[in-house]
């Protein structure tokens, strides 16, 4: 059986719109797909962490006290979604990339969300890939496709539907040195890139875009080669 992590971004699972109907479609597509995929979920943190680790800032806080409360709000996050995943999923959240690897099976699916400050959850994805020995990471976001430039603010902007993980990897440097939010963690692409992991970068609002990714068939979004 083929092995996909999933990182599913905060602001995917969480936007605070309609939350439970998304989340209960995502437990039931991904239990599906269980039965043909072996599956670890990682889960972000969202406006929530964001709104913590603000108000921790405020608060004089320190940059690892603000990286912990994220994780804090990973986890709860995780939680969430194994209340809507049921029997099939873990009932403790793993505290490492290691212990998720490990608590992994066919036909279960293994959620958590941070592991210790410095780095994000799609790090997080990438070191449980190493770990499995993943056959590919999906991304789901809610973008729908890596661009060189915010697309938003550059109307030259390229997307991409398919490119290396080299230019990934120079896409996420540039994106780091303006503080920029990243497609995904530097750290997380360094990990695939050395284990020649592929990459699906796709919007994790649209559940069959998702569903594909996760089967490794054709996307709308970014395919990232890293063989
Ligand atoms: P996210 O993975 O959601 O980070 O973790 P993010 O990239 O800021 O969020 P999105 O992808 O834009 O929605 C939330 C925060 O939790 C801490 C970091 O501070 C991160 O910004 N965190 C998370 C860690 O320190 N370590 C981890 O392993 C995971």
């Amino acid at each position: 059986m083929e092995k996909v992590v999933i990182s599913v971004g905060g602001s995917v699972l969480i936007p605070g719109n309609d939350d439970a109907k998304y989340i209960a479609e995502l437990a039931n597509m991904l239990k599906d797909v269980s039965k043909e995929v072996q599956i670890a979920v990682v889960v972000g943190g969202g406006k929530m962490s964001r709104y913590y680790s603000e108000t921790a800032r405020e608060l004089g806080g320190t940059v690892y006290q603000l990286d912990e409360l994220g994780i804090g709000i990973t986890r709860v996050n995780a939680k969430l979604l194994t209340v809507a995943l049921g029997d099939i999923a873990n009932t403790e959240i793993p505290l490492k990339a290691e212990e998720c690897a490990r608590m992994s099976a066919p036909g279960k699916i293994v959620v958590m969300g941070g592991t210790e400050p410095g780095h994000t959850t799609d790090a997080v994805a990438s070191m449980i890939a190493e770990n499995l020995k993943a056959d590919r990471i999906i991304n789901a976001s809610n973008v729908d496709a890596v661009y060189s430039d915010d697309p938003r603010k550059n109307p030259d902007a390229k997307r991409f539907s398919k490119m290396t993980i080299q230019e990934l990897k120079d896409v996420v440097y540039d994106d780091h040195d303006a503080g920029k939010s990243c497609v995904f963690d530097p750290l997380g692409v360094t990990i695939a890139m050395k284990e020649k992991i592929d990459l699906y970068m796709v919007n994790g609002r649209d559940i069959e875009e998702l569903r594909n990714a996760i089967l490794g068939n054709e996307i709308k979004g970014t395919f990232v080669d890293s063989h």
